[in-house]
């Protein structure tokens, strides 16, 4: 194929990772479409989104579903970024032309709280016909979409109400039985998680998504975005603190590939806990962002050590067996390898416990420091 056409396939990676441009009719990598990561964002740490190009192009897939109000299904495991990646494509939404709702399904979620919520986000617009202010599209978000309990017949009732919606854009008036609304200009987007809820959901209402497969991102992204957050977070940090920063998110996410990816850690009917996701690598970056600049001065070892720290309270503290934790502690020491200045036995040394209540009970401002003694914590 590549011999009889004129346009030049690219060599490495897979096709999912370039998109064509027809303007220059070549290939082009997602990655060069990444918007530059905004370092000025003010808000809490669950809605800072580093762009990336699983973002971008997600970004992309839901602009094309838009033009045509076609529903999209995103189904990937826990912590593979389902959520993050539709919140963050409301995020650069024009509010005159498209406006968002969302609903997180339960398992109590039936057919009647679904058609409240979604009446509640659309007006009327003439006689029986309901829809987002006029000229507008509404995007009615539905995460955890399997959720719902399954019933006596084998259906989840606010799925069929979807299907019923898609299929014939109506909606019942529960007070008034045969009166009947029209509903119109609505997106359906959706997330399911098939480890969690009901495995089977009705194909009747799938059919309708597009269905998309999310893994655990790859190590590099798993970098891009953590590296760059925490980076921020450290500009006013001594240039040892700085340097250090990006090689603890490369150890966090090589422990992290460890734990994810050996059969030893695989969840088992006793160890049913051991679940391994991104999430656990953000906790850890979060955790890390408390440190403030005062503490560390000239101090890059507490900064390692209050990483050690991070990590010890996310995964060894869920590990049940010592043949577990010897093997953490592997990953751990093999983590630290790349900080060469940074001997082993002191950064595990023990007492490592970090709290801000300490702080507090002495009168000062609560603020995350290393518990030095033993006795203080009692
Ligand atoms: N592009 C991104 N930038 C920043 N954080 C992200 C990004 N993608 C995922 N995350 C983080 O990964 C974690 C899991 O994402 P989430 O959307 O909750 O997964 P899911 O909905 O699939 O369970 C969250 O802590 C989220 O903040
Ligand atoms: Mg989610």
């Amino acid at each position: 194929m590549r011999s009889m056409c004129k346009i030049k396939f690219p060599e490495g990676g897979l096709c999912f990772d370039y998109f064509f441009d027809p303007a220059t009719l070549s290939y082009e990598p997602w990655n060069s479409k990444v918007e530059p990561f905004n370092a000025d964002f003010e808000g809490l740490f669950q809605n800072l989104v580093v762009p990336t190009a699983e973002t971008t192009r997600q970004s992309y897939i839901l602009d094309v579903h838009r033009s045509i109000d076609k529903g999209v299904l995103y189904i990937g495991t826990a912590g593979t970024g389902k959520t993050t990646i539709l919140k963050d494509y409301f995020t650069t939404l024009d509010s005159e032309k498209v406006i968002n709702a969302t609903m997180n399904f339960n398992s109590y979620t039936d057919s009647k709280a679904l058609q409240t919520i979604l009446q509640g986000n659309v007006d009327k617009r003439s006689g029986k016909i309901l829809g987002p202010a006029a000229g507008r599209h509404l995007i009615f978000f539905m995460d955890d979409l399997n959720m719902p309990t399954v019933d006596d017949y084998g259906t989840q009732s606010p799925l069929c109400l979807i299907r019923q919606i898609i299929d014939y854009e109506i909606i019942f008036d529960r007070d008034h039985l045969e009166e009947q609304y029209i509903l119109k200009d609505i997106m359906f987007a959706a997330c399911m998680n098939p480890k969690s809820g009901s495995f089977f959901v009705d194909l009747r209402t799938t059919r309708h998504f597009t269905q998309i497969a999310l893994g655990v991102p790859e190590k590099e992204i798993l970098l891009t975005i953590y590296q760059q957050m925490l980076v921020r977070h450290f500009q006013g940090f001594d240039q040892q603190c700085i340097n250090v920063a990006p090689k603890l998110v490369s150890a966090t996410v090589n422990v992290f590939n460890g734990l994810a990816l050996s059969p030893q850690f695989a969840p088992t009917a006793i160890k049913f806990h051991y679940q391994f996701n991104m999430r656990d690598v953000a906790k850890i970056v979060q955790n890390l962002m408390l440190a403030q600049p005062s503490s560390y001065k000239g101090n890059a070892t507490g900064l390692v050590r209050m990483w050690a720290h991070e990590c010890h309270r996310v995964w060894l503290d869920r590990l049940l067996f010592d043949e577990d934790r010897a093997m953490y502690m592997n990953y751990m020491r093999n983590g630290i390898k790349e900080l060469v200045e940074f001997k082993e036995e002191v950064v595990f040394a023990e007492p490592l416990i970090y709290t801000s209540f300490i702080s507090m009970c002495k009168g000062h401002e609560p603020s995350y420091k290393p518990v030095e003694e033993m006795d203080e914590l009692k």
